[in-house]
């Protein structure tokens, strides 16, 4: 009902904001990420160009380009920092190597619901663009999530942490995904988001991991038979902008934009969290044998957790994790 209302909405809202935004644009936002048109990136990613076009009367024409159609979600971000491309929603773990700050929301095992990383993420929102504008020249509007990473692969259900054993699994490339891999007993192979689908297909990997409906949107039912609940990170993802291209912003657009990417996030929650849902049973239709969380997690989740002072150093010292910490608690007991 929700997802249908919204999605009735956004249909109407493109409609009546189209025409306008394309004769009267003063500013274009090219708006890259790296998933297909069904994923909850996109929906996100379509409401965030309605209302930005409408929050500022069309002097904002805001143009999607999916499916890493502009480069891999870390080039884009670093042609964001010199201005030459102007917003992208991508995965935080691609962000880190570039804005190590905002690595504080991936500490493996450090959330267990999507309600406390959406208080986690608005708060730490004002705190992070201090820290980001400076890092990586971009700046947060909004922060989308699609709930946990899933582990997928094509030789065997993985129902203990032994079962693991072997087999190639890619992370996204940054530090903390590599080394919790590691306390697995794993060997990852850090790859490009946009390399993972014929590297699964040629057999180069055996398996991969993200949110149940990338596993739709990206078809890996083609190329992946089981798949295990494991709940050691949600994908959670900025909308960020160049800060080249928002300083040179008058405010009234910048508070639209501020605006539209908030309003475009909490909308993209919702659907996602519907989508999740519609994702398990079809990726059961589709043959996938979906094992539930690994009998033994509890063990996963102590060899992730002993690692995480390790990664302090990287992600903006131990300061700024504790700070960013406090903030993040007391956002999850408020909420
Ligand atoms: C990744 O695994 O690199 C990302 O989760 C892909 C994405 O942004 O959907």
């Amino acid at each position: 009902m929700f997802k249908k209302t919204l999605l009735a909405s956004l249909a109407v809202g493109l409609l009546a904001v189209a025409p306008t935004a394309s004769w009267a644009a003063e500013y274009t936002i090219r708006l890259s990420h790296g998933d297909n048109e069904n994923n909850p990136t996109h929906f996100g990613a379509q409401m965030f160009e309605r209302l930005a076009e409408e929050y500022t009367n069309g002097r904002v024409d805001v143009q999607i380009f999916p499916a890493n159609q502009l480069g891999t979600e870390q080039e884009v971000a670093q042609a964001l920092r010199m201005g030459a491309i102007e917003a992208e929603i991508l995965y935080t773990g691609n962000l880190v190597p570039l804005a190590p700050s905002v690595g504080v929301m991936m500490l493996p095992y450090a959330f267990t619901s999507n309600e406390q990383v959406w208080a986690a993420m608005d708060a730490l929102k004002e705190p992070l663009n201090e820290r980001l504008t400076e890092e990586a020249g971009v700046r947060i509007l909004g922060y989308f999530e699609k709930g946990f990473r899933v582990l997928t692969n094509s030789q065997r259900p993985v129902e203990t942490i032994e079962d693991l054993e072997g087999l190639k699994i890619r992370v996204s490339k940054n530090n903390i995904a590599i080394e919790t891999f590691k306390s697995w007993g794993l060997n990852p192979i850090p790859m490009a988001w946009a390399e993972v689908f014929p590297a699964l297909q040629q057999g180069v990997i055996d398996g991969q991991e993200n949110p149940y409906t990338t596993a739709i949107s990206s078809k890996f039912y083609e190329v992946q038979t089981y798949i295990t609940e494991i709940h050691y990170m949600i994908w959670s993802g900025p909308l960020i902008v160049s800060e080249r291209f928002y300083q040179g912003l008058p405010a009234d657009i910048q508070e639209a934009l501020n605006r539209a990417g908030e309003e475009a996030a909490m909308y993209q929650r919702g659907v996602s969290g519907e989508l999740t849902e519609e994702a398990k049973a079809k990726l059961v239709e589709l043959g996938m044998v979906l094992s539930g969380p690994p009998k033994d997690e509890e063990k996963w989740q102590t060899a992730a957790q002993a690692i995480w002072p390790q990664f302090y150093e990287d992600i903006g010292g131990e300061a700024w994790v504790k700070e960013a910490q406090a903030i993040m608690e007391e956002a999850i007991q408020g909420n």
